[in-house]
C-alpha cells in the first residue's frame, strides 16, 4: 500500500507548475480586468511557466463584429504586454490558433454533466430572461474554459472572483476525467484570487460588478481612457453625502466608498486598512483628488504603451504567432495523452 501511495504522490508532484489565464477580447479592458486579473499575472511569470490567452472563441458566444473582434484581440495582447507580461518569459497567444482547445473541449463535453452546467450563475446572469434564445456556446462556455486550463495541465489559474464557479466546475471535470479513465492525467488546478481587488465594483453602483456590458460608460475606467476621462469618471463616481466613516464596520455598509478605497489600495499596493486609516472621517473630495492622481499615474504609461504596440501590427503578430506555436507544442502532447486514455486514438 505504501508503495502504491508513494507512486501516486510522486506522480502528483511530477506535474509542471504552470499558470494559465484568459481574457476575452470584447469591447476593451477596464481596471476591474487589470486589478482583478492582469496585474496579478506579472509576478507569477517569474515563478511559473505561464500562458496568457486571448480567448476569442469565448468572445463569439455572443455575436461579435468580425472587424472589431480582430482589433479587440490586438488590444488585449497589447494590454498584456503593456501591463508587464514579458513575451520572452510568458507565452502570449490567441485561443483559436491552437485547435487543441476545441478538440479537448468536445471530450470534456462528454465528461461534464448537464446538472453541473445548470448551476452556473454567470450563464443565468448573461442569458437572463432570454434563456431559450442565447447561443448554445454561451451555455457550454465553462467547458471550453475548463479545456483552456486542462489542455496545458495548468496547476494555477489567476482570475477575478466572478470566475470562481467556473474554476470549481473545472476541478469537478478534472476529478471525473481522472476517475472515469483511471488515470492521473490532469492536476487539480488551484485558483489564485486576490483578496479584495478580485471584485472591483461599478463606479455608479457599488452593488454591481464593474463590467464591459454596463450601459453607463461612467461605471468603468478603461485602460485606454485619457487622463481627462479618468478624472471625470472618478469625480462623478457615486459616493455618500456624508464624509467617509470612522470605522471599518460602518464602511462595510458603504459599498461605493469601499470600492474607491479598494481601487486605491490595489493600485498603490498598500494595505487596505492603512489606506482606510488615512481617509477615515475625511471628505470624499480628498479621497477622489488623490485617487485621480494615482489612477492617471498608473494607467497613463500602460495606455501609451498600448497605443505604441497596437500601431506595430507586425510586432504583435510575431509574438502571437510564436506564442501559439509554443502553446500548441504543449497542447498537442496533452491531447495525445487524452486520446490514448479515452480510446480515441487508433
Ligand atoms: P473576462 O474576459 O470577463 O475577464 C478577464 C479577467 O478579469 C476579471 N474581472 C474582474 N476582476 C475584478 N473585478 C471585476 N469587476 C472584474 N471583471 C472581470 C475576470 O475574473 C477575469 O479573470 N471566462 C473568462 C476568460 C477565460 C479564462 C479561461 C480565465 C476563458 N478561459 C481560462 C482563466 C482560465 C472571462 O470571461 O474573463
Amino acid at each position: 500500500l505504501l508503495k502504491k501511495c508513494l507512486k501516486i504522490m510522486s506522480k502528483k508532484d511530477s506535474f509542471v507548475q504552470r499558470v494559465l489565464s484568459g481574457v476575452q477580447p470584447t469591447g476593451g479592458l477596464h481596471i476591474g480586468n487589470y486589478l482583478g486579473a492582469i496585474k496579478n499575472f506579472i509576478p507569477l511569470q517569474e515563478k511559473y511557466e505561464s500562458l496568457f490567452c486571448v480567448v476569442d472563441l469565448h468572445a463569439i458566444t455572443v455575436w461579435q463584429d468580425p472587424n472589431e473582434l480582430l482589433l479587440n484581440k490586438r488590444e488585449v495582447a497589447a494590454a498584456f504586454i503593456a501591463s508587464g507580461i514579458d513575451p520572452s518569459k510568458s507565452i502570449i497567444f490567441n485561443q483559436s490558433n491552437v485547435p487543441e482547445h476545441t478538440q479537448l473541449s468536445w471530450v470534456l463535453n462528454c465528461v461534464a454533466r448537464i446538472g453541473w452546467l445548470n448551476r452556473m450563475t454567470q450563464f443565468k446572469d448573461k442569458a437572463g430572461k432570454n434563456r431559450e434564445n442565447v447561443s448554445v456556446g454561451l451555455y457550454t462556455y465553462p467547458i471550453l474554459m475548463a479545456s483552456d486550463i486542462m489542455i496545458y495541465k495548468a496547476t494555477h489559474v489567476p482570475v477575478g472572483e466572478d470566475q470562481k464557479q467556473h474554476l470549481e466546475l473545472t476541478r469537478d471535470i478534472v476529478l471525473k476525467f481522472n476517475n472515469d479513465f483511471k488515470v492521473n492525467l490532469f492536476p487539480m488546478p488551484e485558483p489564485i484570487i486576490m483578496e479584495k481587488a478580485a471584485r472591483i465594483m461599478s463606479l455608479r453602483d457599488g452593488a454591481k460588478k464593474m463590467s464591459k456590458s454596463d450601459a453607463s460608460e461612467y461605471s468603468r475606467i478603461m485602460l485606454t481612457d485619457s487622463d481627462d476621462e479618468i478624472s471625470k469618471k472618478i469625480k462623478k463616481a457615486k459616493t455618500d453625502a456624508k464624509p467617509l466613516p470612522d470605522t471599518i464596520k460602518e464602511l462595510e455598509r458603504m459599498p461605493e466608498a469601499n470600492n474607491l478605497l479598494t481601487i486605491f489600495s490595489a493600485f498603490e499596493e498598500e494595505k487596505f486598512d492603512l489606506v482606510f486609516k488615512r481617509y477615515q472621517g475625511k471628505n470624499f473630495s480628498d479621497l477622489k483628488k488623490d485617487l485621480i492622481e494615482i489612477v492617471i499615474n498608473k494607467i497613463g504609461p500602460i495606455r501609451q504603451e498600448m497605443i505604441k504596440l497596437t500601431n506595430d501590427e507586425k510586432y504583435l503578430e510575431d509574438i502571437l504567432k510564436s506564442g501559439s506555436e509554443k502553446a500548441e507544442h504543449i497542447a498537442s502532447g496533452v491531447l495525445k495523452e487524452v486520446y490514448d486514455a479515452t480510446g480515441l486514438k487508433f
